[in-house]
């Protein structure tokens, strides 16, 4: 099978990729896969930038789909012929996991079914204020409030006066009255109503209550010969709208950069079956990678050998010596921020048994140690190619301010995250930290170090926290991205 570089496609395609993986919180490698899939099963282009993001808690699916829906609206349609687009909406709004409820006008069943929205909605479709059925116990309420939305479309001139004034005389206007949701509308209605003063007044009422609108457009009418702005927006620009409120998108402020993280400890082989190692958990890392995800970066993480799940959405390249991680950051090269988290093993063995090495009478063999590569100080020194910004870490169990703006200055990193590592902090392997973040001075003297010191911390707090100076960096750096 031939592999796919992502590094060497066009520019054009690489920027489209990172944004919409990005936006989607996938690998860039990820979001390839999931476009030939959905290239491959036929699908229509779904997406929106804000492609429903996997659930914190996931929703109970939905008893008849079976698809698990995130977010539910109560579609009210009006009277008008536009009403026919609703149909699609439904269709929209349930391919984006949006569970909907549809309430019909008097005047809407003149132009669409309530057989139809129910059989494309799955649901019963309601149509009375006065229905025993659903108003034994003030379903009207139930509508109002028992939805993440409401949309109106297509949103009449009538039902907008209706709502501007506060009127309740039916099923839908009664809703509209009653909820405490937000609401979008799409306008539907001839040019001269939209222009006509009342309307107008109308419009203005409803913004100034918060009411949301999409469209109208402009285009040909419904009656012959007519013309202008009135026509409502397609369903696919109503089904976005309602899915940027349903789904508001999460800052993504590292979105377009590369971020390179090693974590974990290296193992060094000594022969086949043994080796050394260090009791470095890949913990602090590992949150690392997922903050600067979450952020909107594209994250490779290089790690040795933890018993840690792969971080969602970060390319991960499991590697178990020194050399190894040294060989893969370097293939990830180009990125704008590199974090090298992991605790590699200062010495490898340099005879490496190819066999497993034997007692003898001779007594024990005797071990060479010879230095493994300092992966954070060639990166940092690199002519070409070097991260904007390089961060290394610092884990001492004594003297550790000085000993990490020793560590700054020798390694040629931009900053050190200093942690103490002692035993007694239960650092190592444990799920809190308490570090301290050295940076050269900006404006300060040659030299010059601040300390910015922590408290008490969890792994993830550490990470957040970091990456949110990552993230004021690159903004005041105003970094280029990688490429
Ligand atoms: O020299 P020391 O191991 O204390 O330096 C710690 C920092 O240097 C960490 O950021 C660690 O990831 C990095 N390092 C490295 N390659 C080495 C040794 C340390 O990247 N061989």
């Amino acid at each position: 099978m031939a592999s796919l570089t992502i590094r060497k496609l066009d520019e054009g395609v690489k920027t489209y990729l990172r944004l919409r993986s990005a936006k989607n919180r996938r690998s860039v490698e990820e979001e390839v896969r999931v476009i030939l899939r959905e290239l491959i099963e036929g699908r229509e282009e779904p997406l929106t930038p804000f492609a429903a993001p996997p659930a914190a808690s996931p929703a109970p699916p939905s008893p008849r789909t079976g698809a698990v829906a995130e977010a539910s609206v109560t579609l009210i349609i009006g009277g008008g012929i536009a009403a026919y687009k609703s149909l699609d909406l439904i269709r929209r709004l349930k391919e984006r996991r949006v569970d909907v409820r549809c309430v019909l006008t008097k005047a809407a069943q003149q132009f669409v079914t309530p057989l139809a929205a129910s059989a494309l909605s799955h649901e019963r479709v309601y149509t009375d204020l006065f229905d025993p059925q659903s108003e034994f116990d003030a379903g009207h309420i139930r509508l109002a409030r028992d939805c993440d939305l409401i949309v109106v479309a297509p949103a009449t001139a009538d039902l907008m006066a209706k709502m501007a004034c506060g009127h309740a005389d039916d099923l839908a206007s009664a809703i509209l009255l009653a909820t405490n949701r937000k609401i979008l509308l799409a306008p539907a209605m001839n040019p001269l109503m939209w222009n006509n003063a009342a309307t107008r007044r109308n419009v203005a009422q409803l913004q100034r209550d918060g009411v949301v609108m999409i469209g109208p457009n402009a285009g040909e009418m419904a009656e012959a010969g007519e013309a202008g702005v009135g026509r409502m927006s397609e369903a696919i620009e109503i089904a976005v709208a309602a899915e940027r409120l349903l789904r508001p998108p999460v800052p993504r402020p590292l979105a377009g950069k590369r971020v390179l993280i090693t974590a974990g400890p290296t193992h060094e082989p000594i022969d086949p079956v043994r080796y050394i190692a260090n009791r470095s958990s890949g913990k602090q890392g590992f949150a690392i990678a997922a903050a600067a995800q979450a952020a909107g970066a594209e994250v490779i993480l290089v790690s040795g050998p933890v018993d840690l799940n792969d971080p969602d959405g970060v390319t991960v390249k499991h590697v178990e010596s020194a050399r190894q991680m040294l060989e893969h950051v370097q293939a990830s090269l180009p990125v704008d921020i590199a974090i090298f988290a992991a605790a590699v093993a200062d010495w490898r063995v340099a005879n490496e048994g190819e066999q497993k090495l034997k007692k003898t009478s001779a007594g024990m063999p005797p071990l060479q140690l010879v230095e493994n590569p300092d992966i954070l100080a060639t990166i940092s020194k690199l002519s070409d190619k070097r991260p904007p910004l390089v961060i290394g870490f610092a884990a001492e169990t004594e003297h550790l301010i000085d000993n990490a703006k020793a560590k700054l200055a020798r390694k040629g990193c931009d900053w050190i995250v200093a942690n103490d590592v002692s035993p007694a902090t239960g650092v190592m392997g444990g799920d809190r930290n308490t570090v301290h973040l050295l940076s050269r001075k900006s404006g300060g003297e040659d030299g010059e170090i601040a300390v910015d010191s922590w408290p008490v911390m969890t792994k993830e707090q550490v990470a957040t926290e970091l990456i949110a100076h990552v993230v004021k960096s690159v903004a005041d750096k105003s970094l280029e991205p990688a490429s």
